[in-house]
């Protein structure tokens, strides 16, 4: 079939919306038509060629539809079913996955922008295109593995389904499951953009004490007041780890998180975090960054510093969960996503999040 999508062709250059061709679903794998795709940084950073993907590629990673049509053999789900797209659809049975750490299944790793068995569906005649996390959202039509989709017994907004595909579990489950963040501890969010907001979401959800947000726009500190932060710091005044320190005592925070992706604002993160507390990196960073970390610091104050990829969550177990919060109003995600875009628009969306627009943006197919 034909399908409208948002291709990547070079580094630098802006997306090409245009017809390209999407076979049938393969076994195991679903048709989906997209009901809204969120517009989160991980693929500007593509855009920018801060991160690399196998080129070209139609981007899109953050999304959720309702199943037009299944493969052979699918059972997880059934035409008609509303599904959050997972953007590490998991095999289940490499290493990774038996260690419980479904988020960073092997055969996913693998298999990277293609489907499990390590070919496209997406083309435009002999040029194959890859998927951007075997998602590939910013289309009309996507073929995903089907344990990338996973069903919505309720149905709720596409917009808010579409979240939960990135920025939901990435940022609640990072405070949730990969921080574990404690009753009334403090907490300090470096980056307050869609992922950040989230965390702070999830701080609120494990009852932190105090939930500091560091951002250099006023806009989004204001903006995080609404969804629990207690505190702003401005990180364009004046030096944000003392101001972090100012507010917690002279100690720092509890739980730190980098949410923005760079070396400099990871050893920012690192800095504000007191002893014996936890440094949790969800940004991504542009290829070949190191941030320089106080090593002994490390060792002497026993600091944990850990990377966070998906939250640490489980797809098929949390997504779930998380429409669950969000129906019983304790995920405040209409506040959240703010502006409404079309496919058409795409490079506009992205031109509004580096402007640091507050929120998130999302688009919508009718
Ligand atoms: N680990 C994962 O699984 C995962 C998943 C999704 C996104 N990400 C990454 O998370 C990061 C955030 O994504 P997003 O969609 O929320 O981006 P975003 O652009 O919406 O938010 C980034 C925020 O960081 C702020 N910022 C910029 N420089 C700063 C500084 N020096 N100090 C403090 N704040 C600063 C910006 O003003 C903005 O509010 C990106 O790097 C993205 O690729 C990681
Ligand atoms: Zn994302
Ligand atoms: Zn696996």
């Amino acid at each position: 079939m034909k399908t409208k999508a948002a291709v990547l062709y070079k580094y630098g250059q802006p997306l090409v919306v245009e017809e390209v061709e999407l076979d049938e679903p393969k076994a195991g794998e679903v048709l989906v038509k997209i009901g809204a795709a969120g517009i989160c940084r991980s693929d500007r950073h593509f855009m920018h060629g801060h991160a690399h993907i196998r080129l070209p590629a139609v981007l899109g990673h953050e999304g959720a539809g309702t199943v037009e049509k299944v493969g052979p053999g699918v059972t997880l789900c059934k035409p008609g079913d509303q599904v959050v797209l997972s953007f590490v659809p998991a095999c289940g049975r490499c290493q990774s996955c038996l260690e419980g750490r479904s988020n960073i299944c092997d055969t996913h790793m693998a298999t990277g922008p293609n489907m499990m068995d390590g070919t496209c569906r997406l083309h435009k005649g002999s040029q194959y295109i890859n998927h951007m996390g075997k998602v590939a959202c910013f289309a009309e039509y996507a073929v995903v593995p089907d344990t990338g989709c996973v069903p919505i017994k309720t149905p709720i907004p596409m917009d808010k389904a579409a979240m939960i595909g990135c920025c939901v579990p990435t940022g609640v489950g990072a405070a949730l499951f990969s921080a574990k963040v404690r009753a009334g501890s403090t907490v300090a969010v470096v980056g307050c953009g869609g992922v950040g907001l989230n965390v702070i979401m999830g701080a609120k959800l494990a009852n932190a004490g105090k939930i500091i947000a560091v951002d250099i726009l006023e806009g989004q500190l204001e903006f995080a007041m609404k969804f629990g932060a207690t505190h702003m710091v401005n990180a364009a005044d004046r030096d944000p780890v003392e101001q972090v320190k100012e507010i917690t005592g002279g100690q720092g925070a509890d739980y730190t998180f980098e949410v923005f992706g760079s070396a400099e604002t990871v050893k920012t993160a690192y800095e504000m975090c007191r002893k014996s507390g936890t440094v949790t990196v969800v940004g991504i960073a542009p290829i070949g960054a190191e941030a320089g970390i106080n090593a002994v610091d490390l060792v002497r104050n026993e600091k944990t510093l850990r990377g966070c990829y998906y939250g640490s969550a489980h797809s098929r177990v949390d997504m779930p969960m998380l429409v669950e919060l969000y129906l019983s109003g304790k995920l405040p995600l209409d506040d959240l996503v703010v502006r409404h875009y079309s496919l058409d628009q795409v490079n506009e969306a992205y031109d509004d999040m580096d402007r640091g627009e507050v929120g998130r943006g999302a688009i919508v197919f009718q």
